[in-house]
């Protein structure tokens, strides 16, 4: 069976920094993000056994040796839990920035996932879908849901409890967006994966970082459930500096920053003293994320617009977890 499914990126407010386990992608602290409804991944799969191999067409493009394999190793995960031995064909359409820092890894997993669980004959509910979808990149695993999702870390060595699940969906009628802030379009040279192994095992900064984000979901959970805007700006905007601040500690330090993040992270803090309020997030990119309200998402863009080493500026707003097509 032909199977179409489209998902989309998720920005994390609090951020998933650090595996306990490598294959498995189990993380070492929970997170939480907000779907958005601007970058998507649109993945269609079928299994036969008129395939001798597995291949993959991402943009038009067939790719091969080290595009293909991460593809592969998934459709092997597939195949063992639906205990088949056919051969997979993958046509991805990716409508994100790749690797500038809007996680492409997210859509791109999540679309896969559900696509290639139906074609293959799992019948998988949500939280299956989730915990699949995390095995391929673990921001993956929330975008399964739209609007504001959980990832627990689980505790399990088997990452059985180490999933997604969505909050509460009224609260995904508060009318806040991010605007995603391109000042680069270059690809970045520190992978997430190998930024996060690094940072853990080598950072004296990451412990006291990790010990406070339990304290920072509550926070954030509480600031979502009474819809208070600056409280929830202000622990993201903590959080996201503290995980950067992580990486200054490494072993060699490194950083995703470049002028234009630095400069639009200072507009964002120098708006909010003349009225304008927005928070900012950085992921593992140059590019930013800030958190606004509707209201003033227009000013806001055209403040952030006048920065010399801003490209783009794009409107998201709340989006939807993954859909057939
Ligand atoms: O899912 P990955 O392996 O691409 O890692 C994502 C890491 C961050 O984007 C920096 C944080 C997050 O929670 O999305």
């Amino acid at each position: 069976m032909k199977v179409t499914a489209k998902a989309y990126t998720n920005i994390a407010l609090i951020k998933y920094w650090g595996k306990r386990d490598e294959t498995l992608n189990l993380p070492m602290n929970s997170s939480l993000s907000l779907t958005l409804d601007q970058f998507y991944t649109m993945t269609t799969v079928d299994f036969s056994e008129a395939y001798e191999a597995d291949s993959f067409v991402l943009d038009g493009q067939t790719m091969t040796d080290e595009k293909l394999l991460p593809v592969r190793k998934f459709l092997n995960i597939l195949r063992k839990e639906a205990d088949s031995r056919l051969f997979g064909h993958v046509i991805s359409e990716n409508h994100v920035p790749i690797s500038a820092g809007f996680a492409s890894s997210a859509s791109a997993y999540a679309a896969l996932a559900a696509a290639g669980a139906k074609a293959i004959g799992l019948d998988y509910s949500m939280q299956e879908l989730s915990r699949l979808a995390r095995q391929g990149s673990g921001s993956a695993s929330r975008s399964i849901y739209g609007g504001f999702v959980v990832w627990q870390k689980g505790e399990r060595s088997d990452g059985l409890d180490s999933y997604s699940y969505p909050i509460c969906q009224e609260q995904n009628q508060w009318p806040i967006c991010f605007l995603a802030v391109e000042v680069s379009r270059e690809i970045k040279t520190i992978s997430s994966r190998v930024g996060m192994k690094r940072t853990v095992e080598t950072s004296p900064f990451y412990l006291p970082w990790v010990n406070q984000v339990t304290e920072q979901m509550n926070q954030a959970l509480a600031a979502i459930e009474s819809r208070d805007f600056q409280q929830l700006g202000e622990v993201m905007e903590a959080n996201a500096l503290g995980m950067h601040g992580t990486m200054l500690g490494a072993n060699p330090p490194f950083s995703y920053w470049n002028t234009g993040t630095i400069e639009t992270m200072k507009r964002v803090t120098s708006l909010r003293q003349e009225g304008l309020i927005g928070y900012f997030t950085i992921d593992a990119g140059p590019n930013v994320k800030v958190l606004c309200q509707v209201a003033d998402a227009q000013k806001m863009m055209n403040e952030l617009q006048q920065l010399k080493e801003v490209q783009q500026v794009t409107l998201c707003q709340i989006g939807p977890g993954i859909t057939y097509l």
